[in-house]
């Protein structure tokens, strides 16, 4: 027996909403979705697909964000550009989409480095965030849900790039 934290419906009923409060603010205005991969990837494409059914001018690009050691934050946040074009960022209103908030410093580092290059203004939107970890002064704009302290995959979480393909999220159990 699976224990499943989230399932499939619990998933898509929560990305329904964080596009209908994404949909409050930017409705008539054009959105930079910018990703940070490889977390982001099930919940940025549903994300992109609920958009859609709201009036946003919706482009998509990534960032390649790595921090995690195995199970634990190494502190050190590494980012490399996807993008060709260095100006990518440049005038937009970015939403920075992310898997989920844990201490806070890959979401704060990417959206230091977003305003550095030139936005208009900058988001965050993350699926998860792990209740009592934040070692920032951010939280994220919009946060689909608050989870306990505890380490889970699935839904493009992964554990040492194990487990992104479940449709559903899980806590890790130790003999995994
Ligand atoms: P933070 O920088 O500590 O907020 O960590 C954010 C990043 O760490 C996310 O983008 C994930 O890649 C990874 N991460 C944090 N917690 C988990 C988890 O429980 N499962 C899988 N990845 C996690
Ligand atoms: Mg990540």
């Amino acid at each position: 027996m699976v224990e499943v934290l989230y399932s499939e419906s619990d998933l898509k009923k929560v990305v329904t909403e964080l596009a209908a409060a994404i949909a409050v603010d930017f409705k008539g205005k054009s959105v930079l979705l910018l990703g940070l991969l490889k977390g982001c990837q099930p919940f940025l494409a549903d994300l992109c697909r609920e958009l859609s059914c709201h009036q946003i001018d919706l482009a998509v690009d990534y960032l390649q964000v790595s921090s995690y050691v195995g199970t634990a934050s190494s502190g050190k946040v590494a980012i490399k550009q996807i993008a060709a074009d260095d100006s990518f960022c440049q005038q937009r209103n970015v939403i920075v989409v992310d898997d989920i908030f844990d201490t806070g410093l890959t979401l704060k580092e990417v959206v230091s480095w977003v305003l550095e290059n030139g936005a208009a203004q900058v988001k965050s939107c993350v699926l998860l965030s792990k209740s009592g970890c934040n070692r920032t002064e951010m939280t994220p704009d919009y946060c689909g849900l608050e989870i306990p302290a505890a380490f889970v995959v699935g839904y493009g979480l992964d554990y040492n790039e194990k487990y992104r393909e479940l449709p559903y999220i899980k806590i890790l159990t130790e003999n995994e």
